[in-house]
């Protein structure tokens, strides 16, 4: 696909995001020939820089770019730092947008982009509608000559209400087809992935559901605590800041229906159809029973002091905010009617790993003789991260008398494809909205639909009866009675480092 000419504009440009993953994705979008001579980039926030300050902050001094620059030709590096500019908004997004407007008018004609703007808002939401306003103002919202887009960043809302009120917020300005809602999860190949594992093979599709499935499970979990983020963190948990977000994505892939093709349009109505028929619940003792949250205290790993979460700098020392979380729930459909779903998120675990595990049911007549409930499931393992992959376990027979059962492993590495290079999340996302590809966005209804399955577990949290924050040591599984949600016989898979 060719990318058209256009300008990349960045509100809250001076922040973190800028630096650490856009500047590179673009940079990496550039040296890869993906984007058109035509292309410009500028920042804007709120500090004031000139366009050689904020070209060295991002780019020659970036500690994200260091490595891969540092290799570079150098008349390389600066052809691609000459794309970047950078605007002073003053002290306030919501502000005359005169001079920014004249600023994005004369980038336009000096360097051709075709009146088509990617506006990218790496700000809190609550200036999205403020900016969105501005912009509509100055006139460019309107896409009479040149195409108009708009990037929002999460957190999409803080609750089903301030959600909504966010869409209204940017539905006056910007049509939803020009609105990219952004979840990086979704830019990652391995989540992608469960789109083709599903939908582009004949042996996984017919198995599933709930005639063969009996449970399915997701761990994402980090060795990092809250590190400089307790601040927002606080305000925000697990429950907010992954599981909304980036695991009810995940979970909507795995619950969905087939779509008739995969036009945006059309994964994206399956998706929100699978995010509607999540089982809401609503009454206190299903809360109590199938949610648990809990907060890393103080503690040692390998002899090293980890600060609990209510020491962390920003965060209320009375805090109860969780660092993990685990949800069992139901989903409501043909499919998956009385299938049980386990979702865990939490920080501080002992190792950083995303992977969604399918377990079959054991076969309904037991021929051989009785083995541990662990070697008797097939199960579908799939390694979001890292080692991304996907892992198939199965029973083949012990060499010797008898019919000794033992679990086998059919191992599939991305890393083996002779093509391998996977695109970093940030990369393939800017680059899918710069052609103006949806598919890998969050339309309104999707993010609506997980709020409304997430709000009443938070309200419950924040204002129920018997509600506990359990306390876990930083590089354990969490807390202990979080291996009581699953049914039966069966525990987390708690994979190795
Ligand atoms: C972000 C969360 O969206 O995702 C962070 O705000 C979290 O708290 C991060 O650390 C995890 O992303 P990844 O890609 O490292 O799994």
């Amino acid at each position: 696909n060719k990318t058209a000419n256009q300008m990349l504009i960045i509100f809250g440009a001076s922040g973190d995001l800028t630096a650490r993953k856009l500047i590179p994705a673009i940079y990496n979008l550039y040296k890869g020939n993906h984007l058109p001579e035509n292309f410009v980039v500028l920042g804007a926030s709120r500090s004031a820089m000139t366009d050689g300050e904020f070209r060295r902050k991002v780019v020659q001094e970036s500690a994200y770019l260091k490595d891969v620059i540092s290799t570079e030709d150098a008349d390389f590096v600066s052809k691609f730092s000459d794309k970047i500019f950078y605007e002073d908004l003053g002290s306030d997004y919501d502000t005359d947008y005169d001079l920014l407007g004249k600023r994005i008018g004369d980038l336009n004609s000096k360097y051709h982009t075709s009146n088509q703007y990617i506006f990218y808002l790496s700000t809190p939401p609550s200036l999205y509608e403020a900016i969105a306003k501005n912009l509509h103002n100055q006139g460019l919202t309107n896409e009479t000559e040149g195409w108009k887009r708009i990037i929002v960043e999460k957190p999409f809302g803080y609750s089903l209400k301030t959600a909504k009120d966010l869409n209204t917020g940017l539905q006056k300005y910007f049509k939803e087809k020009q609105i990219y809602r952004i979840d990086h999860y979704l830019g990652k190949e391995t989540v992608q992935n469960l789109l083709v594992t599903r939908f582009a093979n004949s042996i996984f599709e017919p198995l599933w559901n709930r005639n063969y499935i009996h449970h399915i499970e997701i761990t994402n979990a980090e060795t990092v605590g809250v590190e400089k983020r307790g601040g927002y963190y606080d305000k925000s948990g697990a429950l907010r800041d992954m599981f909304q977000s980036h695991l009810l994505q995940i979970v909507s892939l795995i619950v969905m229906e087939p779509p008739i093709n995969s036009s945006a349009e059309e994964i994206r109505n399956e998706k929100v159809k699978a995010l509607k028929s999540l089982r809401i619940m609503t009454d206190e003792k299903t809360l109590f029973d199938h949610t648990i949250k809990g907060q890393y205290v103080a503690s040692e790993i390998d002899g090293e002091k980890v600060k609990g979460y209510r020491e962390e700098e920003g965060v209320d020392p009375n805090s109860k905010t969780e660092t993990f979380a685990a949800i069992k729930f139901f989903v409501d459909n043909w499919r998956w009617k009385d299938i049980p779903f386990y979702v865990r998120t939490a920080k501080r675990m002992p190792t950083k790993v995303t992977e969604v595990v399918i377990h079959f049911k054991t076969p309904h007549h037991q021929v051989f003789k009785e083995q541990d409930i662990n070697n008797k499931d097939n199960k579908l393992i799939i390694r979001i991260q890292p080692d991304e992959g996907i892992l198939l376990k199965f029973g083949v027979k012990v060499p010797g008398q008898g019919f000794q059962v033992e679990r086998a492993n059919l191992d599939f590495y991305y890393s083996s494809l002779s093509d391998s290079n996977i695109m970093q999340a940030y990369e393939r996302l800017l680059l899918d909205a710069m052609q103006g590809d949806a598919t890998l966005y969050a339309r309104a209804d999707e993010v609506e639909a997980a709020w409304a399955f997430v709000d009443p577990i938070l309200n419950y949290w924040e204002n129920g009866k018997d509600v506990n924050t359990y306390g876990y040591s930083a590089g354990v599984w969490g807390p202990t009675n979080s291996d009581d949600l699953i049914e039966g016989d069966y525990t987390w898979r708690n994979p190795g480092p």
